[in-house]
């Protein structure tokens, strides 16, 4: 096979280009899994929840019908309106849907976004930790990510204060998720306003990333869309409605930035999937609505058995999520390493967890992320094996018995 060294040299840009951790935790899973060791797997951000059946219904629908020839590069007019429609009835806010770009994932609307703000140089300001992916469009953009360290105190997210003592001339634009990947903490709406004044106040422009929108526990939150219309609002199939093979996402934009996000959506992406769009269309149907609602009640309980059985073995989680399907814990207890301890837990207790070092550099040894997509015997497996695992270690090292927490 030829070496990059006989060809031609890699782009400069790639040097910033890091692979997620937990890809190499997760090839490793399955090699163990090839020799037969069974897994427990909590390292995954995708639902294990089928698609919603009309969904998958109305792509062989589609398909059969032969809708498979390219859309417009903003997307199905009919999907746009549903989108606009969610909001109008989740959310009790007018969008139009001209607003609305359907994106290849919400990865490409977090790509269109940085395409259509960024300069060489250009700084964005992000939580530390957050989806590594973000850092990554903005390097991939020439940008320059500044990881902003988060806390516990503030629930692991920016907030207006941050964002003002962050502040750079070369500040561009700053890019919240609520609920957040890893740490399934939302921004709440008195903060989320703060944000809004003091990132609009400046003349940049300001991402919020609400792909775990749909999946909040006990709570709704506001979007961003009922509180500005001159942010970049994404959002998208994935996770709420379990559709992440799909690939179907999507951006509101302020008014002002249609014309270049069409002409950006046109040459980046010409058009996202025809069927999965037709498809789409048939996840705001009741019935699919009503199977995203009693997924949402099961990772509900999930998170709440997850939280208390890990606190319970020595993990420290000190703000218990609000959304997505993650718990990001603290195990400065147990570790002062915790890539070197997720390897120990997958290779010995066959339980994979991600290491915080993909989620940025504060504190990452001393946190890893639980990832609750997994049943509830799954769950309860995997805390077994992990607190049989800790005993040992535990034993071994003759530390005292674990402190309950
Ligand atoms: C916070 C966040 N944003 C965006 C994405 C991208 O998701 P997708 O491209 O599947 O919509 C993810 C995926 O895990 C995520 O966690």
């Amino acid at each position: 096979m030829a070496s990059i060294e006989q060809g031609a040299p890699l782009a400069a840009r790639m040097s910033g280009i890091a692979t997620f951790q937990v890809l190499k935790l997760l090839a490793r899973a399955k090699e163990l899994e090839r020799e037969g060791r069974s897994i427990v797997h909590m390292e995954i951000g995708e639902p294990d929840f089928p698609t919603p059946s009309p969904v998958t219904a109305a792509a062989i629908a589609a398909t059969r019908d032969g809708d498979v020839h390219y859309l417009p590069a903003l997307g199905l007019p009919a999907l746009r309106e549903a989108i606009a429609g969610y909001y109008r009835e989740r959310h009790g806010v007018e969008v139009s849907p001209e607003r609305v770009i359907v994106t290849p994932g919400s990865s490409g609307a977090l790509l269109l976004a940085m395409g259509l703000l960024l300069n060489p140089g250009d700084e964005v300001l992000l939580a530390d930790p957050s989806y590594p992916a973000n850092r990554h469009f903005v390097r991939f953009c020439e940008g320059v990510p500044v990881g902003i360290p988060c806390g516990f105190e503030s629930g692991y997210q920016l907030t207006a204060r941050t964002i003002a003592q962050h502040w750079s001339p070369r500040t561009r634009a700053v890019m919240v998720a609520t609920p957040a990947n890893p740490t399934g903490t939302t921004i709440p709406e008195p903060e989320l306003r703060r944000i809004i004044d003091e990132v609009l106040g400046r003349r940049a422009a300001l991402v919020v990333d609400e792909i775990y929108h749909g999946l909040v526990y006990g709570q709704r939150l506001t979007s961003a869309l009922a509180l500005t219309d001159r942010a970049f609002v994404i959002n998208g199939f994935s996770k709420y409605f379990t559709m992440t093979g799909w690939r179907l996402g999507w951006i509101v934009v302020p008014e002002a930035y249609l014309d270049p996000a069409e002409r950006l959506a046109q040459n980046l992406f010409l058009a996202c999937s025809t069927v999965a769009q037709h498809a789409a269309l048939a996840a705001f149907t009741a019935e699919s609505l009503a199977i995203c609602e009693r997924q949402r009640a099961e990772f509900c309980e999930r998170r709440d058995y997850l939280a208390h059985a890990l606190t319970e073995i020595g993990f420290v989680i000190p703000v218990l999520p609000e959304g997505a399907f993650y718990l990001y814990a603290d195990c400065s207890r147990l570790t002062d390493n915790s890539f070197d301890f997720a390897q120990r837990l997958l290779e010995t207790a066959g339980v994979a967890i991600t290491p915080g070092a993909d989620f940025g550099t504060f504190r990452a040894n001393e946190h890893v992320r639980f990832a609750y997509t997994t049943s509830m015997p799954a769950l309860r497996e995997g805390v077994a094996r992990i607190a049989a695992h800790l005993r040992g270690t535990m034993n071994r090292a003759r530390a005292p018995a674990i402190v309950r927490v």
